[in-house]
């Protein structure tokens, strides 16, 4: 038996390690388990770190490639060093990963490295040695969804941490699932040359995204070059050094075919990760999708054990993850945490970038909420015509009568930059007329979010 702790995180991923620092602020003496050589997890690791450093390197790329002659500027013969670009995605990484581990000194925050598994009340068993705790925090996030008859083997085939390291551009990606991974990995790739077509098993892309933006965005992504095969269910993938051989049928039955790719990237969403943790040691059952079941305080069935992050239920999201870390730890600490489930935001960082928050218009319609709609496209907007952005529009869905915003839904240029002040207005149960009364800078591309706000509760001024 080692060091008595009063809580112990495993998995320092955002919701762990963000939980485990404030932990720490809040006087608890904390250790964190991290299986990994580098802390962060998905999101610092594999995920949402190097999959943005990759998206800014490719969109300057493309700027260059594509865009820099309306602009004026001539450029000779622009190459690519793939080599470079991946090595400074993994530098990017680097540096975070390490930096974390400066925030865990700092915070006097033991990294019990290893794997953890709970062994009985407040235990934590690492490799041979124990450690005994008031509070056991779980963060242990998610993994790949795996689908059957395709087997990832991150050279051909591969999830989302391959495509983040291929070795060359291939020719031909098909991407299996339109949603964000698909779509953000998917344009990296395109960016740098790649065909990119999707594969997609509903007949929409982004299923949950407002329906209209949802569409929006595909005819935008098309206009960019890539294809969709949506309504389609893979049935099996072989693989060979050289290439895979897909075969497909339409979802709601009929004649299949097969495709041929370089590459194929497995992107169909992702599932909790409990492997090996214990969980049946204290009694803990999973729900029918794999996750832990809490109560409103992050508490698992059993006490003295929390949960948050991927492996809950919820968006699978970093800031959703950190939001309940801390939420969960002020729970512990006899404060008041709480996360508000109705102002997250969602982002997916393509270009142009799609940002929301709040409910879609199906959701309204669903639930018989009476709502009015403001809309501003960019093409109307000052800075979007001077920057050369206007694809999207802004679309903002507010109550018939009081006016209080519901959603917010934009795509266009820094749509999640944009998206900010709208969580803000949600946070704080501002009305549309708030938004449109609010002075907004000229020319910034929020005006058309202002303008969209005017739009529901009066006229807006630029069209
Ligand atoms: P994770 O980040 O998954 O961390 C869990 C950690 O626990 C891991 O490091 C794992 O090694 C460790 N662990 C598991 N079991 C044990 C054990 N028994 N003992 C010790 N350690 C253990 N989200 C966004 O909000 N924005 C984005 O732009 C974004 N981009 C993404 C891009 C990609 C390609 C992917 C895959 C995901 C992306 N996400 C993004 C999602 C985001 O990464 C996750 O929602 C987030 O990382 C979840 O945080 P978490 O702390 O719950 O778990
Ligand atoms: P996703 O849930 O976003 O999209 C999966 C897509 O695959 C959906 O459109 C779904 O209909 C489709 N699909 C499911 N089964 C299929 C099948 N058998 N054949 C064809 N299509 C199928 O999942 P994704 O893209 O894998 O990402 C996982 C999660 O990671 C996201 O849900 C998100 O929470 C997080 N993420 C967030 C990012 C961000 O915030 N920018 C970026 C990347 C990931």
């Amino acid at each position: 038996m080692n060091n008595s702790y009063d809580l112990i995180v495993i998995g320092a991923g955002p919701g762990g390690y963000v939980a485990a620092i404030k932990a720490a602020q809040l006087g608890m003496k904390v250790a964190c388990v991290e299986k990994r050589e580098t802390l962060g997890g998905t999101c610092l690791n594999v995920g949402c770190i190097p999959s943005k450093a990759l998206l800014e390197s490719s969109e300057r790329y493309s700027e260059i490639t594509r865009h820099a002659a309306d602009h004026g500027i001539k450029t000779g013969k622009v190459t690519l060093n793939l080599a470079t670009m991946l090595k400074r995605k993994d530098g990017v990484v680097d540096g975070l990963t390490k930096g974390i581990e400066g925030l865990f000194k700092k915070n006097k925050i033991d990294w019990l490295k290893g794997e953890g598994r709970i062994t009985g009340k407040g235990e934590v068993t690492v490799g041979k040695t124990s450690h005994k705790t008031k509070n056991i925090l779980i963060a242990t996030g998610s993994d790949v969804m795996p689908l059957p008859g395709v087997k990832i083997d991150e050279k051909r085939i591969v999830s989302s941490t391959g495509a983040l390291c291929l070795a060359e551009v291939p020719k031909k990606l098909i991407v299996i699932g339109g949603g964000y991974i698909g779509l953000e990995m998917g344009s990296v790739w395109q960016r740098l040359g790649a065909e990119v077509e999707v594969v997609e098993f509903l007949d929409r892309i982004t299923p949950g995204m407002d329906g209209e933006v949802a569409k929006q965005f595909q005819r935008i992504l098309e206009k960019q070059g890539f294809t969709f095969r949506l309504g389609t269910k893979v049935t099996g993938a072989k693989a060979t050094d050289k290439d895979v051989t897909l075969t497909v049928e339409p979802a709601k039955g009929g004649k299949g075919e097969s495709l041929k790719a370089d590459v194929v990237l497995v992107s169909i969403g992702r599932k909790p990760y409990t492997e090996g943790l214990g969980l049946e040691k204290v009694g803990i059952k999973l729900d029918e999708r794999g996750r832990i079941p809490v109560d409103k305080h992050f508490r698992a069935s059993a006490e003295g054990v929390y949960a948050i992050g991927d492996v809950i239920a919820g968006p699978m999201l970093a800031h959703k993850a950190e939001e309940e870390g801390i939420a969960a730890v002020e729970i512990m600490a006899g404060q008041a945490g709480h996360v508000n489930y109705d102002a997250i935001p969602g982002v997916v960082y393509t270009w142009p970038e799609v940002a929301s928050v709040g409910k879609t218009e199906e959701q309204l319609k669903e639930e018989k909420i009476a709502y009015i709609a403001g809309k501003f496209p960019f093409m109307a907007n000052s800075r979007g015509r001077a920057v050369g952005d206007t694809d999207g529009f802004v679309k903002i869905l507010a109550d018939k009568e009081t006016d209080k915003v519901y959603g917010v839904h934009i795509i266009g240029p820094d749509a999640g930059t944009l998206i900010a002040e709208a969580v803000l207005a949600l946070e704080y149960g501002a009305s549309s007329e708030d938004i449109a009364r609010t002075c907004h800078a000229h020319p910034t591309l929020n005006e058309a979010v202002k303008e969209a706000a005017l739009a529901v509760f009066f006229k807006p001024i630029h069209i």
